[in-house]
């Protein structure tokens, strides 16, 4: 299962993320990130910053899950713009090495196989950061997504538009499709490190981590993959039936293994 770790603040969780990134990047510095938008990893980027700095991250190469269609890669909410402006800005990467899957309309048909060749090609991804939705999605793998699925347009819920309608001027400009890499893409990711804050997140968290294996709730695909960490606040962690396990096994565990 998941290792499940139960931190005081969203603060907290950025330290530990970071830190295990930046071991990453030490011992391999072409390291491949899986990087993810919205709020919830902001704190890993912060945390990032005051770590990476003074170091030589020009090798580090990343993959964002997902993407809108058709919106333009230069508004201020496309994800292109949002991992430029959060992420390969502030940490110094090199923009040439970061990918984020192409929404254009023109091309979607291939973008999602062009997609899974570039990460092929790269080896993989080695480190993921996922945040969760609140209707349990990974990526923007929906409920019912499936476990093998690959990087594709999926049509978005009226949940998510509503949840991210807070980045646009009105529901009415949220795209209603986007590209995502597929759950089986995910799966496919070396480590996981899915991150979540606030109550609202509670009930997917639970799900992901201790409910039944099923498409219906795509974060429990993290329950397949041998290398899964959980890093949550005592609110998104509410939910979890054997919350003081989690924290018992954290509380004692040895110290030369890493999250
Ligand atoms: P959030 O979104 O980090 O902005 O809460 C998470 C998600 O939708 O995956």
């Amino acid at each position: 299962m998941a290792e499940v770790v139960i931190v005081e603040n969203a603060e907290a969780a950025g330290a530990l993320v970071a830190q295990e990134i930046v071991e990453l990047i030490d011992g391999r510095p072409d390291a491949v990130l899986g990087l993810a938008t919205g709020s919830t990893p902001l704190p890993v980027y912060q945390a990032l910053r005051e770590r990476l700095a003074g170091r030589d991250v020009s090798q580090v190469r990343g993959f964002a899950l997902d993407e809108y269609v058709g919106l333009d890669p230069a508004h201020s909410e496309s994800y292109r713009s949002v991992i430029t402006r959060e992420v390969v800005e502030p940490l110094g990467l090199d923009p040439r090495r970061i990918h984020v899957p192409n929404g254009a309309q023109e091309t979607i048909q291939h973008a999602g196989a062009d997609y899974e060749e570039a990460i092929d090609a790269a080896g993989g991804v080695d480190l993921q950061i996922l945040g969760i939705g609140t209707d349990g999605h990974i990526g923007f793998n929906e409920p019912g997504s499936s476990f093998a699925s690959r990087t594709r347009v999926k049509t978005l819920t009226e949940q998510t538009r509503e949840d991210n309608a807070r980045f646009f001027d009105s529901i009415d400009d949220v795209p209603r499709h986007c590209i995502t890499q597929g759950l089986g893409t995910i799966l496919r990711a070396r480590h996981l490190v899915l991150l979540a804050f606030g109550e609202g997140k509670a009930q997917a968290v639970a799900d992901a981590v201790e409910g039944p294996l099923s498409a219906i709730l795509p974060g429990s695909a993290i329950q397949l993959h041998p290398h899964a960490t959980v890093v949550v606040d005592e609110a998104a962690a509410s939910k979890l039936a054997l919350a003081d396990y989690y924290r018992y096994t954290f509380a004692n565990k040895p110290s030369w293994q890493g999250i």
